[in-house]
């Protein structure tokens, strides 16, 4: 049994496998999932996770359920390992979107049904599948060179991060004084063979990038900090004039949703460097990809 917490929880081989199967037409979808449940288990709210993966699911021919974040009550009306023990009776595989990364990890251990990270606080390995399959569309993973993230060192940060040192590519992160990531993500990386070069400026971060890639400001669950966090993270809104020191060609990545005038402004994600409906779309065929795979469609 297999669990998708994390991008590393794959083989760089079994990565690009993933990647490439997330490429095949839809018609030649393998039906690994027919007359097959998953469980969507949300304690945040979604637009994109939600839709991509229920369309997904479909697609391999399984039934998608929906549960709520009130629905849910993780460690409040039962245990995380109960509730998956529950969903287990009646479905194929469970990913969930938790505040606690710790909580996946605690599904995982019942080793009852494989479990699918749809965000935690620590990680969104799906959306970084989503973000690689793009950028092969894009530029083709041998040619790019570097991922400049510019912001927060949050949980989508991680992922691609982790994604990009597993396929070779360089990354960089602009992260403002006190918001830098810790010791151990870093740790991880360079295991992965991709050290990540970080600055506080970032002019520094984007200069020859192939990729700017901007997340929100404030993640789910760290609303308190909003005022502050607008404060610290101000000199890192991707504009234009920051695209213009990334590489020639360079294009614009952003998970969604965007804060238009925060984190990027209208004229970058908007115009035509961006390339964020097709990151979008993105996310259901990488769903397919990654969910075959678990399911076992890999011969
Ligand atoms: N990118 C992403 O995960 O979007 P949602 O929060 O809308 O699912
Ligand atoms: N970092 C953001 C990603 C949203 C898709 C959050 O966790 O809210």
């Amino acid at each position: 049994m297999r669990h998708f917490l994390e991008v590393d929880d794959l083989s760089a081989d079994e990565l690009r496998w993933v990647l490439d199967s997330s490429s095949r037409p839809v018609a030649d979808a393998p039906q690994v999932l027919a007359g097959r449940g998953v469980a969507l288990v949300f304690e945040k709210a979604s637009n994109r996770t939600r839709n991509s993966m229920e369309m997904a699911v479909r697609q391999l021919g399984g039934h998608p359920v929906y549960i709520r974040p009130e629905e849910v009550g993780m460690d409040v009306r039962e245990t995380a390992e109960d509730i998956v023990r529950t969903l287990a009776c009646y479905h194929a595989l469970v990913a969930a979107r938790v505040f606690r990364h710790s909580h996946l990890e605690r599904m995982a251990a019942c080793e009852v049904a494989p479990i699918v990270n749809l965000l935690s606080d620590d990680a969104h390995p799906c959306q970084a599948l989503a973000d690689l399959l793009t950028i092969s569309q894009c530029i083709g993973l041998e040619r790019t060179e570097r991922v400049a993230f510019v912001g927060d060192a949050n949980n989508m940060w991680r992922s691609l991060a982790i994604g990009c040192a597993m396929l070779g590519i360089e990354s960089s992160l602009a992260v403002p004084p006190g918001y830098a990531p810790p010791a151990e993500t870093l740790e991880r990386l360079e295991s992965l063979g991709g050290a990540c070069t970080i600055t506080d400026d970032p002019a520094e971060a984007v200069i020859g990038a192939d990729v700017v890639y901007t997340d929100v400001w404030t993640s789910m669950g760290q609303e308190a900090e909003h005022d502050e966090r607008v404060v610290s993270f101000a000199p890192y809104q991707v504009s234009a004039d920051l695209m213009s020191r990334a590489a020639a060609g360079a294009i614009f990545l952003h998970c969604l949703p965007a804060h238009r005038g925060e984190e990027v402004t209208a004229e970058v994600i908007d115009g035509p460097a961006s390339r964020v409906w097709q990151q979008a779309e993105n996310r259901m065929h990488a769903a397919r990809g990654l969910l075959s795979f678990l399911m076992g469609g890999t011969s």
